[in-house]
């Protein structure tokens, strides 16, 4: 019979009316979520108000290429609330996580601790090349920084990290690019950017009602 609690992306599932993934580390909690049994496994139940991933995928992302053995690079890992489920997806792989805020960094490394396939970068995602010695190329870039800028951060790292045939997730934030303008309008221009500089949008969600004003893009190279 088809087990309905899995669902299409490798990794998740749905219970209890949620998104889940298995718990790589039983018994704790990374940021308050709940932990439900599902078939002898320890679930967390993924908060799509709390993780902007989740949130994609319950608006209908069709594309997230993330597998057990996935190596992936992520910028602003912030305390570890979506890496530590990705770190549950990816139990053969790696998550490079990148984080500039000391504050966040000090929440960040004890979740990285209980994890092996989780390392913390305390760097600058706008200077990729300050960890080139500290990194491998990776399949897939996820990049939620929320700065003026984060679209030149994530197309700076796609192209020093990226594997020819990756694929990279920006969460645009629009309000951090310019409160005064319409977000479509910058959602647009923000695109308009991606294929300029040789990239091409695979697929695309907005995040209301979960957050307000964010677009989610994949993107690949263009070639
Ligand atoms: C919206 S939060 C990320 C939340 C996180 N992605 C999650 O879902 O769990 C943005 C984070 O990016 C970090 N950040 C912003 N600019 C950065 C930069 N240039 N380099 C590294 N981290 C940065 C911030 O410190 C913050 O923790």
């Amino acid at each position: 019979m088809e087990d309905k609690s899995l669902h299409k992306f490798t990794g998740i599932y749905e219970l209890e009316g949620h998104l889940a993934t298995c718990n790589l580390n039983p018994g704790v909690r990374v940021y308050g979520e709940k932990l439900v049994e599902y078939e002898g496994l320890e679930c967390r139940l993924w908060d799509p108000r709390r993780s902007k991933l989740a949130a994609a995928i319950l608006k209908g992302l069709e594309t997230f290429p993330v597998e057990v053995n996935s190596k992936i690079l992520y910028l602003g890992a912030s305390a570890g609330t979506t890496p530590s489920h990705i770190s549950d997806i990816i139990l053969d792989g790696m998550i490079y996580c990148v984080e500039f805020a000391p504050r966040m960094m000090r929440e960040l490394l004890p979740v990285c601790r209980a994890r092996e396939n989780m390392i913390p970068l305390l760097e600058d995602a706008g200077k990729p090349q300050n960890y080139l010695k500290l990194m491998e190329k990776v399949d897939f870039i996820y990049s939620d920084v929320a700065q003026p800028n984060q679209t030149e951060i994530f197309m700076d790292n796609m192209r020093l990290y990226l594997k020819d045939e990756g694929q990279g997730m920006l969460m645009i934030k629009a309000r951090s690019i310019d409160v005064a303008r319409k977000p479509r309008q910058v959602f647009r221009e923000e695109a308009s950017k991606l294929k300029e500089h040789g990239f091409r949008v695979v697929d695309k969600v907005d995040l209301e009602p979960y957050e307000k004003d964010h677009r989610c893009l994949v993107c690949e190279f263009a070639f």
